[in-house]
């Protein structure tokens, strides 16, 4: 078995003894065609450029073109070597320009000792991986009853999911990360067949009206994003939204609530979702129903050229 790099094995140290559930901190992958490694004092990186077909579905959750940057940072000072490493990188994209372009680095969140190397570049936080341990207890919202009825979505609920689903997307778009672009409404209609065919998914009848949707990936189409923590089996929540209308009254608060009854009946061990850091809805939400940031992705758009 070849050594792992001492870089490698002090990051994944130090990572472990502030997050245990943080995963993929272990190594880097060998560089594939459109990778490179970098390396400096205290640091290695691998850098990947992600470039999406305006036309596909993909495009919607980021701008087009991604620099990412891979790092794994050691030695008695993390700042300066990620602040090393981060410089090594930006060097070589000097060049870069937008529009629709941005650079990306995820970093573990409660690993914070590196972190002011990315503020000082410019680089704020703007989407983080959740998780919620199974059978955590959400913090007492009162459930809302009566008016609301949850139930499995069936094939006849799409054209509401598609409604809902697609107001999801201009809500995220807000922030800056998440866009919506000329073909969003038709990729949301042509994935969402599949989509609900393979996950669980709910809807929220309010008086009779599809009001809500909540949708989650189960373990088997989730492996996607399985390396994100060290537990498994997990689930993905790849989707929640209440209608402006009843927000704010439980609505929300009763979808999870039968997601989660689902997925810990299911034994599911973690279930995983993003959201955008600036959601002023989202964030807050989530906590108290027991999500807390596991992995943070930190971006800076280019200068539009
Ligand atoms: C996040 C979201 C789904 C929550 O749905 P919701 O139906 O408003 O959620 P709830 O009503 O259960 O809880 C929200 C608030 O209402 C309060 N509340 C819950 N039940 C209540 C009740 N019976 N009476 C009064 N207030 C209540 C909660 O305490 C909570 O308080 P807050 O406003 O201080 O946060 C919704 O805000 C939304 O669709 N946001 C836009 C899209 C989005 O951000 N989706 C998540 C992307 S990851």
């Amino acid at each position: 078995m070849a050594a792992v790099h001492p870089v490698i094995a002090a990051h994944a140290a130090r990572v472990r003894a502030v997050d245990p559930l943080a995963g993929g901190q272990v190594g880097l992958p060998a560089p594939g065609p459109n990778e490179g490694a970098i390396e400096v004092a205290d640091a290695v990186g691998l850098t990947s450029v992600d470039r999406l077909d305006p036309g596909t579905m993909n495009a919607t959750w980021s701008p087009l073109v991604v620099h990412r940057l891979w790092g794994r940072v050691g030695g008695r000072d993390p700042e300066a070597a990620l602040g090393a490493l981060l410089d090594r990188w930006l060097a070589g994209l000097s060049g870069e320009r937008g529009p629709d372009k941005a650079l990306a680095v995820q970093w573990p969140s409660r690993d914070t000792a590196a972190v002011r190397a990315l503020t000082m570049r410019g680089f704020a936080p703007m989407v983080v991986t959740a998780a919620r341990p199974s059978g955590a207890v959400r913090s007492g919202l009162p459930a809302a009853v009566g008016r609301v009825r949850m139930r499995a979505a069936t094939q006849a609920d799409t054209g509401d999911v598609a409604r809902l689903y697609e107001a999801l997307v201009a809500y995220d778009a807000q922030f800056g990360w998440v866009t919506m672009r000329p073909s969003t409404r038709n990729g949301i209609a042509e994935s969402l067949g599949s989509l609900m065919h393979d996950s669980w998914c709910w809807v929220a009848e309010v008086d009779g009206v599809v009001a809500g949707i909540v949708m989650v990936e189960p373990p088997q189409r989730a492996r996607w994003v399985a390396s994100a923590v060290t537990t498994s089996p997990i689930a993905y929540l790849s989707a929640m939204y209440a209608d402006p209308a009843v927000r704010g009254q439980g609505v929300g608060a009763a979808m999870v609530a039968v997601a989660h009854a689902h997925l810990d009946a299911s034994g599911v061990a973690t279930t995983v979702l993003h959201h955008a850091v600036p959601n002023p809805l989202s964030a807050p939400f989530w906590a108290r129903q027991g999500y807390r940031p596991v992995l943070t992705q930190w971006v800076r758009h280019l200068p539009p050229g």
